[in-house]
């Protein structure tokens, strides 16, 4: 049995301690905001947070999230405090700046969050390397959007 905090609420789950965060996230605790796209950690598509930096779901077992706080794309408005229905800044800027949909989406959100937490003034090549590697078409617009946001956040 194994206990994790997940989005603030602690879940027991009996699972292997060896099976991979993101088999957990969509098979036993039905969040499916963080995909499974690649097979060898060069997408980011199944990002995640864990006590607060982006960490790759797929390849990050169960034992070693004991303890840690793991905020999914579904609750991260909430990690924020903001009400249920609200959008995180980050989402709200994804929509404003019309990012094209993409099977990293929600990864490159939960990234894009993370590094801001840290970095509130991140170069593009701080984007680029904080949202992974993988380039679709809709990249150039996803990293558009967070420089954009974190201009706007120090204009304040
Ligand atoms: S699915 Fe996890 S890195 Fe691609
Ligand atoms: S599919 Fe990975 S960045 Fe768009």
């Amino acid at each position: 049995m194994i206990r994790l905090n997940v989005n603030g609420q602690i879940h027991a789950i009996d699972v292997e301690s060896h099976t991979p965060l993101l088999r957990v996230l969509r098979e036993r605790l039905g969040l499916d905001g963080a995909k499974p796209r690649c097979t060898d950690a060069s997408c980011s598509a199944c990002i995640v947070q864990v006590d607060g930096r982006a960490q790759r779901a797929c390849a990050i077992d169960v034992a070693e999230l004991v303890g840690a706080r793991i905020v999914t794309v579904e609750g991260l408005a909430a990690s924020e405090g903001l009400a249920a229905g609200e959008l995180h800044a980050v989402q709200k800027t994804w929509i404003d700046e019309r990012v094209p949909p993409c099977s990293c989406q929600s990864g490159l959100i939960v990234a894009a969050a993370a590094l801001l937490q840290h970095n509130a003034s991140p170069s593009e090549a701080e984007v680029d390397a904080a949202l992974g590697a993988c380039r679709c078409a809709a990249y150039p617009c996803a990293r558009r959007a967070v420089l954009s946001l974190a201009e706007r956040v120090n204009a304040w």
